[in-house]
């Protein structure tokens, strides 16, 4: 695990689109998970200035979104397919045959749904590096705390916390949803390369359980801890309450001099 501390949200954003860039200019057809939330946007921005600055090429890129709100259609205002066209795929040279995101219009047969959306992600060559926020409770994706570490994309009832904290997106008196399909917490360990983007003091108990708790289900992100190549960037405030920071730095340090490919 590396941790990556930073100033401040501005600087987390260039660094993960950095990591993000040199990804895919080492391998133009990557398979890249992408997640949603507030913190996705300074990066998803910052991407797109490299897009159209004509140094890095989507053309070939895949992707698959961790999750959608069930009951949502795609052209919802507050779908987190229309997050993705708003903020990043209209603005990219992508292929639109080439993005996935999970239907949250789906009625029925969930499973079927959900076992179909793994199938695509292995017909295309697993997920080579997967974008995760976090959620103030832990929560990756949508898989909430008590979540299976096993667990793969399926309907997931959110918690309320989620649903508070969600529902300032939605329009006074619209009703925040209160399930979603996601990709499991078992799918997200599957994706070759991991990086896990934190800014501000409301998610430094989550980031700190994350990084510094045991493994448990309770603390979704823990899970991490499993998985051989994660990186989280953190900056301050998020990084309030870890007690080794200096040992993250020295980390960093040696991993730059030793083995500088994880960092670029
Ligand atoms: C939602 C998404 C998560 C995201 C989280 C945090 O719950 N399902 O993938 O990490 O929001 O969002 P924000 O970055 O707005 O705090």
């Amino acid at each position: 695990m590396l941790v990556i501390l930073k100033r401040d949200a501005g600087e987390i954003s260039r660094q993960a689109a950095q990591l993000v860039a040199s990804a895919v200019r080492k391998n133009p057809s990557l398979t890249l998970g992408l997640a949603t939330g507030s913190t996705m946007i300074a990066v998803y921005q910052e991407l797109v200035r490299l897009n159209k600055a004509g140094s890095l090429d989507f053309s070939q890129v895949v992707t698959f979104n961790l999750d959608e709100y069930l009951g949502l259609a795609p052209t919802h205002p507050q779908s987190f397919h229309h997050f993705m066209q708003q903020h990043l795929f209209a603005h990219v040279n992508i292929s639109s045959r080439n993005i996935h995101t999970p239907d949250g219009t789906i009625r029925g047969d969930y499973d079927k749904y959900c076992a179909a959306y793994e199938d695509a992600i292995h017909q295309a060559g697993g997920i080579d590096l997967q974008l995760l926020g976090i959620g103030r409770n832990g929560h990756i994706g949508f898989n909430e705390p008590t979540s299976s570490i096993g667990s793969r994309t399926r309907l997931k009832v959110l918690e309320k916390e989620t649903i508070d904290d969600n529902a300032k997106s939605f329009a006074p008196g619209e009703e925040s949803p209160r399930c979603a399909i996601t990709m499991g917490i078992g799918t997200i360990l599957e994706a070759r390369k991991i990086l896990l983007i934190a800014t501000g003091g409301s998610k430094a108990a989550a980031v700190t359980k994350a990084i510094e708790g045991p493994v448990t289900s309770a603390v979704p992100a823990s899970a991490l801890q499993l998985h051989p190549d994660v990186t989280f960037i953190i900056d301050d405030p998020a990084a309030a309450q870890l007690t080794q920071r200096d040992y993250y730095t020295r980390v960093l340090e040696m991993t730059a001099l030793l083995t500088p490919d994880r960092l670029s």
